[in-house]
């Protein structure tokens, strides 16, 4: 598995909760509540683990590719960028969600503008990279790359989707295994 399949796999992963949060805007237009609980462990699994792992290593491989291809530095300083405002936005959510899980004031509109940006966002980054990014890079790169690359480098453990489970996300966990089975 190089860099770039790992990667890729992450945003399978993040796919799926994307959809899960999608479901959840259209449940908040119909004006029902949803299970704030399970949102909030959803956006926070995308906002940390992507901060702390996700666009980190992007970063990093993205740093390594540059100046290979004028394009390609083009799609990267795009994607850079998006990750910095990704992050705002995200930070900006969870207040949001916490705020709702607190019983403070938040009119449910404002609230579903929010997540459905944050959607659109994360949804059209995952594109950006899918799409274009990826495959340019693949272009460019040679096995000796994805060797240098992935050489030293820890795998931290996915709290959600890796081996073990953290206990935060344990009711997450659940509700994906029971959307498998019953979609
Ligand atoms: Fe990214
Ligand atoms: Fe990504």
């Amino acid at each position: 598995m190089t860099m770039l399949d790992e990667l890729h796999q992450d945003h399978v992963n993040l796919t799926r909760l994307l959809d899960m949060l999608r479901q959840k805007v259209a449940k908040l237009r119909e004006g029902e509540h949803p299970n704030f609980g399970l949102m909030a462990d959803v956006i926070d699994y995308i906002t940390n683990y992507a901060d702390v792992h996700h666009h980190p290593r992007e970063d990093q491989m993205y740093a390594y590719f540059r100046g290979r291809d004028a394009e390609l530095d083009k799609a990267i300083d795009r994607c850079e960028a998006e990750h910095r405002e990704m992050k705002h936005l995200g930070v900006e959510l969870s207040e949001a969600v916490d705020c709702i899980l607190h019983d403070a004031v938040m009119p449910m509109d404002q609230f579903t503008d929010r997540l459905e940006q944050f959607v659109t966002q994360q949804t059209d980054h995952l594109n950006l990279e899918e799409g274009e990014l990826f495959p340019k890079l693949q272009a460019v790169a040679s096995e000796e790359d994805w060797q240098e690359l992935t050489k030293d480098l820890p795998r931290p453990e996915d709290p959600l989707f890796g081996e073990k489970q953290a206990a935060q996300y344990s009711e997450l966990y659940r509700e994906l295994l029971a959307e498998m089975v019953n979609p």
